[in-house]
């Protein structure tokens, strides 16, 4: 059943919705679900011919409108102009997803000085032009309310080894969202983020998992209920975070990562290794010490 959509029909009728990244992965399997409940979406990304195919495909599938626009998220200007577009089709924007990213594994001492700029400037700095340019139009048009959803990781609070500017550009990414959260509320302005956990895409596979790692690296195994998450629900958590069923939530990170990140974190969770017939010989030996 996890592979349902979960919200009711039309849920976010109306709303006009701007995913970065949405040609591609999980940005794209956002926006299927955005349309099939009723939205309008913006999809933004570097590449115009992949956004643009995307467009046909999606507005095929859902019968919803999809606006394609080019716009590198580094680049304010570009950013402020995607959001004129969007003004000009829809004449309005409600929400914001923030899911553009850049990543790849590396030792960090392998890394150029440029390599660590790049995905600091795609994920921290390409949400903060997206947000910024959003929340000052919000605040200057008095809208009544708004919503921006940033798509971070784990490892923002975690952090971790060999994908350090992504680790460090997405704990920006949530300590932006708690900030705002707060800042914004008067005017209407609600921040929340997703954690998600191993969600199979090429884009991150590609990178994070390259030739055998994927076959040598099992990522189910690392996860409490052995299997990785199906694009569908992290949909389904983002749709209602866009939508206004989530209205009193707001400065919150929900992790969707099956158990993964706290397998990792317990200090005695290693024991899942201990077969069960061995706990009554250990139980034996813990008694016997009482004596
Ligand atoms: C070391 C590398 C490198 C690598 C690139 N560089 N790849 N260094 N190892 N594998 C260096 C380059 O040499 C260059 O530095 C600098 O990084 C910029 O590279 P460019 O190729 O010029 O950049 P650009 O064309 O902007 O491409 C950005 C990119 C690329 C991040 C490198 O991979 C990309 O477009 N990614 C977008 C999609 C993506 O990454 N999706 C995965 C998200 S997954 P020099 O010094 O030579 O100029 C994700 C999951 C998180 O975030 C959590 C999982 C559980
Ligand atoms: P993906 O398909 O590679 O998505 C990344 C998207 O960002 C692409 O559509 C890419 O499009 C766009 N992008 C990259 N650089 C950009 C730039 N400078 N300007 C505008 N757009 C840019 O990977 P994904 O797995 O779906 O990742 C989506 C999000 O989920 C990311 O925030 C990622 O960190 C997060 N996440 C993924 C996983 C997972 O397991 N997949 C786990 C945790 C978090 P172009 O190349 O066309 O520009």
């Amino acid at each position: 059943m996890y592979n349902e959509p979960m919200l009711k029909e039309n849920a976010l009728k109306d709303k006009v919705i701007v995913v970065t990244g949405g040609g591609s992965g999980l940005g794209k399997a956002m926006t299927n679900y955005f349309l099939e409940l009723g939205a309008d979406v913006v999809i933004t990304s570097r590449n115009i011919d992949k956004l643009s195919s995307v467009k046909e495909e999606l507005e095929q599938k859902t019968g919803g409108k999809v606006l394609p626009v080019q716009c590198d998220v580094r680049n304010y200007e570009e950013v402020e102009n995607m959001l004129k577009a969007t003004l000009q089709e829809f004449g309005k924007v409600d929400g914001l997803l923030n899911n553009a990213a850049g990543n790849f594994i590396s030792p960090t001492e392998r890394l150029s000085s440029n390599a660590f700029d790049t995905i600091i400037d795609i994920v921290l700095k390409g949400t903060k032009n997206c947000t910024l340019a959003f929340g000052k139009h919000w605040i200057d048009s008095k809208q009544q309310k708004a919503t921006v959803l940033n798509i971070v990781t784990t490892y923002a609070w975690t952090g971790s080894a060999y994908v350090v500017p992504s680790a460090t550009a997405k704990a920006g990414v949530l300590a932006m969202t708690r900030s705002l959260a707060v800042e914004w509320a008067k005017y209407g302005i609600r921040f929340n983020a997703i954690a998600p956990g191993p969600f199979p895409t090429k884009g991150a596979w590609d990178r994070l998992l390259p030739g055998d790692l994927k076959d040598k690296f099992d990522m189910k195994k690392k996860i409490p209920l052995r299997r990785v998450g199906e694009h569908q629900e992290l949909a389904n958590l983002a749709a209602y975070l866009m939508s206004d069923y989530s209205s009193y939530i707001n400065g919150e990170v929900v992790t969707i990562d099956g158990g993964e990140w706290l397998q990792g974190a317990g200090e005695f969770n290693m024991l899942e290794a201990i077969p069960k017939e061995m706990w009554d010989m250990l139980e034996a030996m813990i008694r016997a010490k009482k004596s």
